[in-house]
């Protein structure tokens, strides 16, 4: 149980984020990708709102990802999973960490091939409930090729991560500016957030 909180839990006290290569079966990564992938088909994904000074066509220049939120309600046994596995990861976290989180939000993102998200940080004024991002990678067999890094601005420097199958990226909300660069193919995720409210 703990290996697999520490990498993620350690790394940002360590460097300012954790990571870890195989957090979810490659069976549950497998189930989601389709699941998002059939959002995709049925127009089930649309563009999101950053703020309400922003119009479609300025969000479109700040970041050109389609999501769809999951519902903690929907019986989906792959999204019933999915959460049931961050439940025990926050549980982990409020315990050896007296974190405080009582509420998260997720949602599937998909990054056409091109589409990016511009630097920014995951809190907003809106939301300053949000205290950890974590982001889970959807793709299957990615190469370093295709681009499509997060990449994150730490204190020591910048970082780029490869969004491979199944790895899972974990830091602040309010601390860790960080980018979505484009990639020359479709990108998928699920992105959410641990919050305090
Ligand atoms: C976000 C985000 C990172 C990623 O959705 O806010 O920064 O790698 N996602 O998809
Ligand atoms: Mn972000």
């Amino acid at each position: 149980m703990e290996e697999k909180y520490e990498p993620l839990i350690q790394g940002i006290l360590d460097h300012g984020y954790g990571t870890a290569p195989l957090f979810f079966d490659e069976s549950l990564i497998k189930g989601l990708r389709e699941n998002l992938l059939r959002k995709r088909s049925e127009g089930m994904m649309h563009p999101a709102a950053i703020g309400k000074r922003f119009t479609f066509q300025k969000n479109l220049k700040v970041r050109g990802d389609l999501i769809s939120w999951i519902d903690e309600h929907n019986p989906d046994p792959l999204e019933q999973q999915f959460l049931g596995a961050i439940d025990a990861f926050v549980q982990y976290l409020n315990r050896t960490c007296y974190t405080g989180i009582n509420g998260y939000e997720f949602h599937y993102a998909f990054y056409e091939e091109g589409s990016f998200y511009r630097r920014h940080l995951d809190q907003f004024q809106q939301d300053r409930g949000r205290k950890f991002s974590v982001v889970t990678y959807l793709n299957d067999d990615w190469k370093p090729e295709a681009g499509g890094e997060l990449v994150l601005y730490l204190d020591g420097g910048e970082q780029s991560i490869c969004p491979e199958g199944g790895r899972v990226v974990f830091f602040k909300s309010d601390e860790i500016e960080h980018e979505v660069k484009a990639a020359r193919r479709d990108r998928l995720s699920i992105a959410g957030w641990l919050k305090a409210v």
